[in-house]
């Protein structure tokens, strides 16, 4: 299956082509810098963006991948979950290209093709080969963990009840004076640097019935500890850029101490041999090398994701679609753009949710 992806569920605007769910023929991203000046994204600029440059983006992937329309098996597109505006752009985009070329279209969920991106490293083993596996998906707009016991199935463990990972360091890095996005400054600054133990809390879930039925002890709470930031830099103002680093590589340390503790109840309680981490906030050096440090004591198999496919990208959407994963068509083409797409079998039935793992 030689299939084009195409993924704008945020600021990111992509289009891809991959092989059989793993060989990345081509893959265009284009990233909006003009959010930075905001601070963050600005939904109504995003989607226009999206409109604007979408249909060069897939000529771009389409002519890059070497074989052209005529080769490809199937559309597929991120369905949810993101900005209403931005997925609708990419989710009609996709319907139409389907439609005008009679291919099979596929609905993705983003958070399960953030778990399937560290396939598309040719040095990764067959994902049929890594079961069970215990995935976290870590960006901007998500943390959450999953179990994977089987091809056809994705199992929720936990989540963040309030910011996920990469929006706690973002707003750090907004309230030391950094700049947007956060992440990849903290993770320079505090590069080198020793933490100091016990400033910030570790992002412990006070109360259990946020977590909709998911283990409080796999889920984090991420707010808080950007609260404590701001008091202790009330009351420890920083006086120097030595003084901020430290302080980045302090909070870095709590955000990647969460995650990693949280992987290693979840492999414990699962017995899963193998870890599958992607999304933004996977490229942090320090979260990739204490996981990878845990993984080895642990006997646990570390799948990380290339560092360009960590981010938001149409090649794991692609490659997902790829393996069979997602809603097919005819099914996919009654759907509609679905911002808070439930990835995988909620445990709780949550009202108003949709699972996003269905088999194609
Ligand atoms: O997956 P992504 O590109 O977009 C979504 O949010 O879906 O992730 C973006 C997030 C931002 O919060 C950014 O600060 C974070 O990933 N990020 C990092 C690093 N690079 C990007 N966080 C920590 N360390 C990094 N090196
Ligand atoms: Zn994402």
């Amino acid at each position: 299956m030689t299939i084009l992806g195409i993924e704008t569920s945020c600021d990111e605007t992509s289009a891809a082509v991959v092989r059989d769910g793993r060989e990345v023929l081509s893959c265009v991203v284009h990233t909006q810098a003009q959010h930075v000046p905001f601070g963050g994204v600005v939904p109504e600029l995003a989607s226009r963006c999206h409109v604007r440059l979408l249909p060069g983006i897939v000529e771009q992937a389409v002519e890059q991948s070497g074989v052209g329309w005529d080769a490809l098996d199937a559309v597929a597109a991120t369905r949810g979950p993101g900005l209403a505006s931005s997925l609708l752009v990419g989710w009609s985009f996709a319907k139409g290209a389907a439609l005008r070329t009679g291919l099979p279209l596929f609905a993705v969920n983003h958070i399960e093709a953030h778990l399937h991106s560290v396939f598309l490293d040719p040095a990764a083993p067959p994902p049929q080969e890594c079961f069970p596996r215990v995935g976290l998906a870590v960006s901007g707009g998500h943390t959450s963990i999953f179990l994977l016991p089987a091809p056809d199935r994705v199992i929720p463990l936990g989540r963040t009840v309030d910011d996920a990972a990469g929006e706690a360091l973002d707003k750090a890095a907004k309230l030391l004076g950094l700049g947007y996005p956060g992440g990849p400054v903290i993770d320079r600054l505090a590069r080198g640097r020793t933490p100091r133990a016990g400033i910030f809390p570790e992002g412990t879930v006070r109360d259990a019935g946020a977590c909709a039925g998911l283990d409080p002890a796999l889920c984090t709470s991420f707010s808080g500890l950007k609260t404590s930031l701001l008091h202790f830099v009330q009351t420890h103002p920083p006086r120097s850029e030595n003084d901020v680093a430290q302080l980045c590589c302090d909070y870095q340390e709590a955000v990647v101490g969460a995650l990693v503790r949280r992987c290693e109840r979840a492999l414990s309680s699962t017995g899963a041999r193998f870890l599958a981490v992607g999304g933004g906030v996977s490229l942090n050096s320090r979260l990739r090398a204490a996981l990878s440090e845990s993984c080895a004591r642990l006997g646990v198999r570390l799948l990380l994701a290339l560092p360009r496919h960590c981010g938001d990208n149409a090649a794991m959407v692609a490659g997902l679609a790829g393996i069979g994963r997602g809603v097919r068509s005819p099914a996919a083409f009654d759907l509609d753009p679905s911002p808070s797409w439930t990835c995988g079998e909620p445990t709780a039935p949550a009202a108003n949710s949709e699972t996003g793992a269905i088999r194609a």
